[in-house]
C-alpha cells in the first residue's frame, strides 16, 4: 500500500483561479517527503488538503489507505500538523501549551507531562518551558510548535515551512531531530531551503503554478536533467568549451559547466594541471529546481542553443 496517494487533485478558491491543477502522485514509503516550489506554487494548499483542513475542488487523496475526505475523523487521530502561519498561544507558556494539546489528544496528565518534557529536551527548549510565549523569539516559538506535534506521537506529521526564521544552528538541530523522527514517522514538509530538502527528504516533489512538475528521489530528479555533473570555476579563469554539455552562469554567479561525468573528470584533470580553483559535484537540488521550473538563467551556451542544461 502507498503511504500517500493524490489522485487528480485540483483546488479552486472561491472567486480566484486554480491553486492546484490535477495533482497526481503517490509516495510509497514512510520517511520524509519534501514539497518545494516558489511562493504561490500551491504547497500550503496541498498540505492543508492532505491534513484534512481543506477540501479539494475535485480529485481525492489518501494517507496510509485512509481517504482524507471520508476518513478525516480517523485520520486526525494519527496526524499532527504545524501550519505555515501557526503561532503558540501568547498567554500560555510552552509547557502549558504542549500539555493542553496532549490532554486534548487524549493523553493522561502524567504521560502528557513526561512527553512535553521529552519533546522540549529534544528541541533544546527546556529552559524556555515556563516563559510566556509572547516573550519568546520567533524561532523559539516555531520550535515550541514542532515540539508540540512531536510530543503527540502522531505517526504522520505535516510541517509547512518548519525552519523558516530559525538560525542556522537551530535549523541544523531540527534537521537532526527530523532525521531521527523519520525512522518511524511519515513527515510531509514544505520548504524554501533546498539544502534542507536535499539533506532530509527521501523523496522530493516540485510544484509550480499548481502543477506537479517532477517527483522522485534526488537521484531520480537528477536523471531528469541531461547533464548531471557540475563544475564551478571559482575564479575569473576562462575555461575552454566543453566537448559535451553547456556553460552557464550558475545560480550563485560563478561560471558553471554542466556536463557528463566523464567529461567532468577530463575537465577537472585539466583544471588541476593549470592550477585553477574549482569545485566538481553532482548537480545540486538548487540547479535542478532552476532547470525544472525554468527560471530564466543568464545563460551562455556553447552546446545546443536550445538546451538549458
Ligand atoms: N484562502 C485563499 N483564497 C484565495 N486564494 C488563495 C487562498 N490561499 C491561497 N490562495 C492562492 O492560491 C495560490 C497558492 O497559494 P499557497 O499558499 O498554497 O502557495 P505556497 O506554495 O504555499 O506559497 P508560499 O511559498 O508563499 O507559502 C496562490 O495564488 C494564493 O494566492
Ligand atoms: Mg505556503
Amino acid at each position: 500500500m502507498q503511504m500517500l496517494t493524490c489522485k487528480h487533485i485540483s483546488k479552486k478558491y472561491e472567486g480566484d483561479g486554480y491553486a492546484l491543477r490535477d495533482v497526481n502522485f503517490s509516495v510509497p514509503a514512510a520517511g520524509i517527503f519534501a514539497l518545494i516550489g516558489r511562493n504561490g506554487a500551491g504547497k500550503t494548499t496541498l498540505t492543508r488538503i492532505l491534513a484534512t483542513q481543506l477540501s479539494p475542488t475535485s480529485g481525492s487523496a489518501s494517507i496510509n489507505g485512509i481517504d482524507v475526505m471520508s476518513g478525516a475523523g480517523s485520520l486526525r487521530e494519527i496526524i499532527a500538523s504545524v501550519p505555515q502561519e501557526a503561532r503558540a498561544i501568547n498567554w500560555l507558556t510552552p509547557r502549558q501549551f504542549i500539555f493542553s494539546y496532549l490532554l486534548w489528544r487524549g493523553y493522561g496528565h502524567g504521560d502528557a507531562r513526561r512527553k512535553a518534557d521529552e519533546a522540549a529536551r529534544k528541541l533544546g527548549i527546556s529552559r524556555f518551558m515556563d516563559t510566556a510565549s509572547r516573550k519568546l523569539s520567533g524561532g523559539t516559538k516555531r520550535k515550541v510548535l514542532v515540539a508540540t506535534v512531536m510530543a503527540s506521537e502522531a505517526s504522520v506529521i505535516f510541517l509547512d515551512e518548519p525552519t523558516t526564521g530559525l538560525d542556522p544552528l537551530s535549523r541544523s538541530e531540527l534537521w537532526d531531530t527530523l532525521s531521527r523522527l523519520k525512522k518511524d514517522h511519515f513527515i510531509f514538509l514544505t520548504t524554501h531551503y533546498l539544502e534542507e530538502a536535499e539533506r532530509l527528504a527521501d523523496r522530493i516533489g516540485i510544484l509550480e503554478n499548481g502543477r506537479l512538475m517532477a517527483l522522485g528521489t534526488l537521484d531520480e530528479l537528477r536523471g531528469k536533467v541531461k547533464y548531471p555533473y557540475s563544475i564551478k570555476i571559482l575564479s575569473d579563469y576562462s575555461v575552454a568549451k566543453p566537448r559535451k554539455g553547456n556553460m552557464i552562469k550558475g545560480v550563485d554567479g560563478f561560471q558553471q559547466i554542466v556536463t557528463t561525468e566523464d567529461e567532468a573528470n577530463r575537465i577537472s584533470r585539466e583544471l588541476i594541471k593549470k592550477g585553477v580553483r574549482f569545485s566538481m559535484n553532482p548537480l545540486s537540488l538548487d540547479d535542478i529546481f532552476y532547470y525544472i521550473v525554468k527560471k530564466p538563467l543568464e545563460e551562455e551556451s556553447y552546446g545546443d542553443e536550445k538546451e538549458r542544461y
